[in-house]
């Protein structure tokens, strides 16, 4: 079995050995081709980028010969894994590697891979399931490609549109972020993760990178623990209780004044002596040294590494100097060998389960047969139709074949690679659907001459003649559509607005996006604005101004044919925002489960709602819910309850309504959230059908951390809301009576 083989090799291994296994580097790829772009100074000096003087290639392909690394991130190509692995055959104790890689939506770091939309669009399908199919459909093509490990699901709160990665996450909701993050987790691992084509997940960040301080990656987390325990907790619980998470990555911030890398309150006493976290931490790029160099919680980087080893770090991410310092530790008895022991008999499992004992290699020629085959390539585009979500309509979509005859297309994002999101490296030009693609595909059989104009970038060569330019033509046309949003390119760094590490402190469009869709305006051509984008926009003119709006968040490989599926509504939009979109950034922090007095009193100048609420999407046809009902008027503490209610599609098109449940508690002894999401369901509705829809609830629901920090229910009085969206306008009520106050077991 598993263990007997872990604990044979275990008994073979000296300790540096055994200290390799936690050792992480980036790939020699990766490596050389920071080497080639950047000069010696640019490459030394650059914290961010985390290379440090004097370490080449080289000198990493010459220590996983020598059995000094146990693992590997980025690594672009089954060559490249195979190239290393071949090395790591040259060890004493041929350990297989294992390779890590972000496969956020998709294993879009590799070229050519199917890329799905990003976690953002994922979750705005409001269908599990879907997430599942990226995680196990993932997994197939990173195996097929060398990668064991996906670096994902990102599983953070996005409580601030400020962030550049909200894009890379499901949102805001703690219950809808556990559902997605769990499946997605099941996806990939397939139980046990046997076999040759499944990877282990890494649940991440943990915890509270969602909301910084500032907006800015990596900036604290000062927040109650309630707070934390109620919201930022409970999808890492649901990871590890309901998918067996095999490896989570701890966040780059701090939380009330801990960095989460040096946390043995999160590491060890919540996650994996009360979750039960059977599974390896793994530190984020660099910021086990940035516990020294950033956070000042360690005087030198040797006391760094100790202190989170000591407190349930198991595998640190790149860097030369991580090894000898455990290694010294556990002889002068600063780390127990107990320790090392724990982190390497998990990291070994790994590799033993995942099957590279026997074989380490991957076929080369294989990967063909499975990255970006029919399958993947369905799915990816069936979740951007179901993810793409429609934020306004006056009446002009969807579009009528012939109706329009002349349609002007323009905008920074209708003809590039910002539709595969964060997280994807060059792709081959036929494998992206770009919205200028979409449109020309079906313009003969719609009935419409498409004009096309780049009208530059997101920020930067947007000139005034271009602007002017693109007036014009949209003057000459019957439509304009016009594609704007933000810049998440890996590669473009000068230009990028959002992704990782590029927060912003505004939610606007950024650039001259805006003036060009108001002179586009100006000319009396009705303006369609799709937002291809990966953070909320808070952009109330648009709003206001336009004849339509999309929200395509970035929509993968197939984007382009979806958006133009739904533009013609060959396709109804059915998905839903997971996430509140703010209408200025003075209101952020803005999320829709906030306590009662958050709007006590009102802004100046500014209305308090949101420009579109948590759980909003608009569709083709019109639903109703009705009949709202609680089976019972009062259950006792530990009591369950059915809510059921009739949903119909009283328009002329077929479609799909996904109906919210929201509870809030009426009178407590601890403030509560006006109201929380604690179930929904998607159904299919037929034009003119209804459908009863029931859900089953319990009074594990309707609990909270108490004044004492227990688990529990109160009894009192609850409002039970049901309907299309969070908001109050949408949302129809019921009353639902707790008859006593209990402690519960925090299980579901
Ligand atoms: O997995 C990521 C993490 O989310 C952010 N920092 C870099 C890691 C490896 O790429």
């Amino acid at each position: 079995d598993v263990q007997d083989r872990v604990r044979d090799l275990m008994s073979r291994m000296t300790l540096e050995e055994k200290v390799a296994q936690m050792a992480q580097f980036v790939g020699l790829e990766h490596m050389k081709k920071a080497e080639e772009d950047l000069s010696p100074e640019e490459l030394h000096n650059n914290d961010a980028l985390g290379f440090y003087p004097g370490l080449h290639s080289s000198d990493i392909a010459k220590m996983t010969e020598e059995g000094k690394i146990g693992s590997f991130l980025h690594v672009i190509s089954a060559e490249e894994a195979n190239k290393l692995q071949g090395l790591a055959m040259h060890s004493r104790l041929k350990i297989p590697l294992l390779i890590g890689i972000d496969a956020i939506h998709g294993n879009g770091l590799n070229y050519g891979a199917t890329i799905y939309p990003t976690p953002i669009g994922v979750a705005s399908t409001w269908e599990e399931n879907l997430s599942y199919r990226v995680g196990e459909e993932s997994a197939k093509e990173m195996r097929a490609t060398g990668s064991h490990w996906a670096f994902t699901p990102n599983i953070d709160i996005a409580r601030d549109a400020r962030w550049g990665r909200v894009g890379e996450t499901f949102g805001e909701d703690p219950y809808l972020v556990g559902n997605m993050g769990v499946e997605m987790i099941k996806g990939f691992q397939q139980g046990d993760f046997t076999g040759n084509e499944k990877v282990i997940a890494c649940a991440k960040h943990l915890i509270g990178g969602g909301e910084p301080l500032n907006g800015t990656n990596a900036s604290p987390l000062d927040l109650s623990m309630r707070s934390i325990r109620e919201v930022h907790l409970p999808p890492y619980r649901r990871a590890v209780q309901e998918a067996n998470v095999f490896s989570i990555m701890t966040a780059h911030n701090e939380v009330n004044g801990i960095p989460c890398h040096n946390s043995k309150e999160f590491m060890t006493d919540i996650v994996r002596d009360e979750y039960g976290f059977d599974g390896f931490y793994v530190s984020d790029w660099m910021d086990i040294e940035r516990i020294h160099t950033l956070h000042g919680q360690a005087e030198n980087l040797d006391d760094a590494f100790r202190s989170s080893v000591n407190n349930g770090m198991d595998m640190h991410m790149h860097g030369p100097k991580f090894s000898a310092s455990i290694i010294s530790a556990v002889r002068e008895g600063i780390v127990p060998e107990a320790r090392v022991n724990e982190a390497c008999s998990k990291i070994l499992e790994v590799k033993f389960r995942l099957g590279l004992f026997e074989n380490p290699y991957v076929d080369e020629k294989k990967a063909d047969e499975v990255v970006f085959n029919q399958q993947h390539q369905a799915t990816s585009l069936e979740i951007a139709r179901k993810s793409i979500v429609l934020l306004k309509n006056d009446g002009i979509l969807p579009l009528k074949k012939g109706q329009h005859k002349k349609i002007f297309l323009t905008g920074p994002n209708a003809d590039n690679e910002t539709i595969l999101g964060d997280w994807t490296w060059y792709q081959p030009q036929d494998r992206i659907i770009t919205v200028k693609e979409g449109l020309e595909a079906v313009s003969k059989d719609k009935g419409f001459k498409l004009d096309y104009y780049n009208s530059g970038e997101v920020i930067g060569k947007t000139t005034d003649k271009a602007i002017k330019e693109a007036a014009l033509r949209a003057a000459k046309a019957d439509l304009a559509v016009v594609v704007v949003g933000e810049n998440s390119m890996r590669w473009d760094w000068k230009n990028k607005t959002c992704g990782e590490n590029t927060d912003r402190a505004h939610i606007d469009l950024p650039g001259r996006q805006l003036e060009l869709i108001k002179a586009i305006k100006k000319t009396g051509t009705p303006v369609l604005a799709v937002l291809v984008n990966g953070r909320p926009i808070g952009e109330e003119w648009l709003e206001n101004n336009v004849s339509g709006i999309l929200e395509a968040w970035e929509p993968g490989t197939f984007g382009g044919q979806a958006i133009t599926e739904i533009l013609f509504g060959d396709v109804n939009p059915t998905a839903k925002l997971p996430i509140t979109v703010p209408r200025t950034v003075g209101q952020v922090k803005l999320y829709y489960n906030h306590k009662p007095s958050h709007y006590f009193h009102k802004y100046k100048f500014t209305n308090k709602d949101p420009l579109y609420a948590f759980g909003y999407g608009l569709s083709y046809t019109k639903y109703t819910t009705d009949n709202i009902a609680v089976n019972k008027t009062s259950i006792k503490g530990d009591g369950t309850f059915t809510v059921s209610c009739d949903v119909s599609n009283i328009g002329k098109v077929d479609g799909e309504e996904t109906v919210q449940v929201y509870i809030r508690d009426d009178y407590s002894s601890v403030t509560r959230p006006v109201k929380e999401l604690k179930a929904y369901r998607k159904i299919n509705l037929n034009a003119g059908e209804t459908k009863s829809v029931t859900f089953d609830l319990s009074t594990q629901d309707l609990a909270f951390f108490n004044q004492e920090m227990e688990w529990g229910v109160e009894k009192g009085m609850f409002t039970i809301m049901v309907g299309s969206s969070s908001r109050d306008k949408d949302l129809k009520s019921v009353k639902l009576e707790v008859s006593e106050t209990k402690k519960l077991e925090l299980n579901d």
